[in-house]
């Protein structure tokens, strides 16, 4: 970034500052972190816990920390059930559209009748406390119901991203042990059903752990159901056993609330945990704060439910705060590039909160479909997912937010729960930084030795203290998720975040990206490890190795260099089938933009692959030191 953009701010207008409900940073900021525990109690008594916490911090056992220590909740109890005795009861709690246009909506009322029946209908399918349901839908309210009915008798979901291919939901499903899935014979995306069971189907095929399935009927496309094993939401329902009354089961604040598979270095994916109390602390008050809730909003978090986002901002920061959140089916130019805009004029949409993929890909149309509709209720934006460039934050702040809606640019990750580094209204905005650490927060920007780098330098970005919503740990391996987020700053006890980043003289964040091997594409997680044995799952291969590659769309795109077994012919055809192969494996986004066949790659002489060397290659950049390359 050069100088020139770090001094170009953005203020937040009179009007803006009057209405915020935080209305100054500095103060606030640093009463949070001298008293932490006493700031997150106070948050925390925003709540309603059944019982309150014996300790609002336990650290006696780095890095493995609990929050609001033996407190009982339920995140349900916030979510849904404290908001049948207020006005909230028959406020609007939830708008859906399909991409075929039908409308959905729900009162906090019916939204408390609907996920009672969906966990009457659970319990009554043998679902106890502790067990791990798997949920693969398309984005429908039945989604977000079967989530939050998982968490009102106790169970845990696991979501699995609809876009994933039945071999990534297989390995999904036996990792969580799930003896119930929960998935829907399909969704609409770009005018055509996709076929959703026909996936769970083939992946049960070679699963033994699956003794039940439920399918909600959306497409009403014929699918297979397997006697004794498969059965229609529909059905259940109509049966006496779906009772809308269900009791909120009692939870410790530290019990499992759900596990969400994200990538890492390696090749396996990594179950992440996050748990029913600090996780409702962190999502609410950040939603809140960050987003300026006020009873009126009506928010729409335009991410998929199957990813953290969807988790804490669709679905549990809002409704705990009692707002009114809209979901959408389908894709953001079907029919035509304008739908985004026809539904926020529509529904009043207040708040946007998108990812820079879904800028570019917007933007490309021109502000003409934009301009067709009247979305000048909309007052706060927001992104998330990967650095936005200062280009598309200007296109956003002036043609969606008219010159007015201030940009809240949220760091954070599957791990973190919910926003880290962020804005709040207020905040002087810089375009395509993320601005200064959340209450509560201290972050820093420090070499591989762990010190300070020089203001302005590139360094690793790292969480020095602990905050409620962090993963408690990675499901059955607390050895991974020491190794993976802990190991490298142990001597410091500092979360190593897998992020560049800079500070400038402002004190002013700049994500500039992974260091490890994960790859973002499209705002997507990907590791390299996972692209590389999709790769070698097919016959012709030896050997691969990927790189990201910037890309004006996607922000990255994945390069793969394929060493061929021996004797095999290079071809176009192979290389189509190569891109193929990687998304039935893995699912489309995991596709390669590209395939390069080589004799060779670029190995230390520890046999590991040199990446930055193909990327250099790739790049047409100086190649660096090369001696530790082998011959
Ligand atoms: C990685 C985490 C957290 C929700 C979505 C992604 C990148 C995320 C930003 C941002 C620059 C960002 C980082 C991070 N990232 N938000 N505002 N600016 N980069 O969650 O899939 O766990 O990915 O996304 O690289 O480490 P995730």
């Amino acid at each position: 970034m050069s100088e020139n953009e770090e001094n170009l701010i953005f203020n937040p207008s009179q009007q803006v500052i009057d209405g915020a409900i935080v209305k100054e940073y500095d103060q606030l900021y640093k009463y949070s972190i001298e008293n932490r525990e006493a700031f997150w109690a106070e948050q925390a008594e925003m709540l309603g816990w059944y019982k309150k916490w014996d300790k609002v911090l336990d650290s006696s056992n780095p890095p493995f920390y609990k929050w609001f220590v033996g407190a009982k909740t339920n995140i349900i109890h916030n979510a849904i059930d404290r908001h049948q005795t207020t006005a909230n009861r028959n406020k609007l709690a939830f708008l859906w559209e399909g991409e075929d246009g039908l409308v959905r909506t729900f009162s906090y009322h019916a939204l408390n009748r609907e996920v009672s029946q969906f966990a009457s209908v659970l319990k009554s399918m043998g679902v106890v406390k502790g067990d791990i349901v798997t949920i693969y839908m398309p984005q429908i309210p039945e989604l977000v119901f079967a989530m939050l009915a998982c968490a009102k008798i106790g169970a845990a979901h696991s979501v699995v991203y609809g876009g994933f291919s039945s071999e990534a939901l297989l390995e999904r499903i036996t990792d969580a042990k799930s003896r119930v899935v929960i998935t829907a014979d399909g969704g609409f995306r770009r005018g055509k059903a996709t076929q959703l069971k026909d996936i769970v189907n083939k992946a049960l095929e070679m699963c033994s752990v699956v003794e039940v399935v439920i399918t909600v009927r959306r497409t009403g496309e014929d699918v297979y159901m397997e006697n004794d094993r498969d059965y229609w939401y529909h059905d259940l329902k109509a049966l006496p056993i779906a009772s809308t009354k269900c009791e909120t089961e009692v939870m410790n604040s530290e019990d499992m609330l759900f596990l969400l598979y994200t990538s890492g270095s390696t090749g396996k994916p990594k179950g992440l945990v996050h748990t029913h109390g600090g996780y409702s602390v962190y999502t609410s008050t950040t939603h809140r704060m960050v987003f300026d809730i006020k009873p009126e909003d009506r928010f729409w978090c335009a991410a998929d439910p199957g990813w953290i986002t969807g988790h804490s901002y669709i679905v549990y920061g809002p409704l705990i705060n009692g707002s009114t959140i809209f979901l959408y089916e389908g894709a953001p130019n079907h029919p035509y590039p304008d739908r985004w805009w026809k539904m926020i004029d529509k529904y009043g949409i207040t708040i946007l909160y998108t990812s820079p993929t879904a800028i570019r890909g917007l933007m490309r149309y021109g502000e003409s479909w934009v301009n067709r509709h009247d979305i000048s209720g909309l007052r706060l934006l927001g992104s998330v997912g990967e650095p936005i460039s200062p280009e598309a934050w200007k296109w956003y702040h002036r043609v969606v937010g008219k010159g007015k809606a201030p940009i809240m640019d949220t760091w954070w990750q599957t791990e973190t729960g919910g926003f880290m580094i962020t804005p709040i209204p207020i905040t002087p905005l810089k375009p395509g930084s993320a601005t200064k650490p959340f209450f509560g927060n201290e972050l820093g920007v420090v070499d591989d030795e762990g010190n300070d780098v020089k203001t302005g330098e590139q360094g690793n970005l790292v969480i020095k203290a602990p905050w409620p919503g962090m993963t408690c740990c990675i499901n059955e391996d607390k050895e991974r998720y020491y190794d993976t987020y802990w190991k490298r700053f142990e001597k410091q006890g500092w979360y190593s975040a897998g992020d560049a980043a800079r500070i400038d003289k402002d004190g002013y964040y700049w994500i500039i990206g992974r260091t490890d091997d994960v790859i973002k594409v499209s705002g997507y997680r990907l590791g390299t490890a996972e692209v590389e044995s999709a790769l070698a799952t097919h016959h012709l291969v030896a050997e691969a190795a990927v790189i990201a590659v910037p890309h004006e769309l996607k922000g990255n795109a994945i390069h793969a260099f394929v060493v061929l077994r021996h004797g095999t012919e290079q071809s176009r055809v192979l290389e189509a089938e190569l891109k193929e192969h990687v998304g039935k494996v893995m699912g489309p986004i995991a596709k390669p933009e590209a395939v390069v066949f080589v004799d060779l790659l670029p190995k230390t002489r520890s046999g590991k692959i040199m990446r930055r060397v193909l990327k250099a290659r790739a790049l047409g950049l100086d190649e660096g030191d090369l001696s530790t390359l082998e011959e």
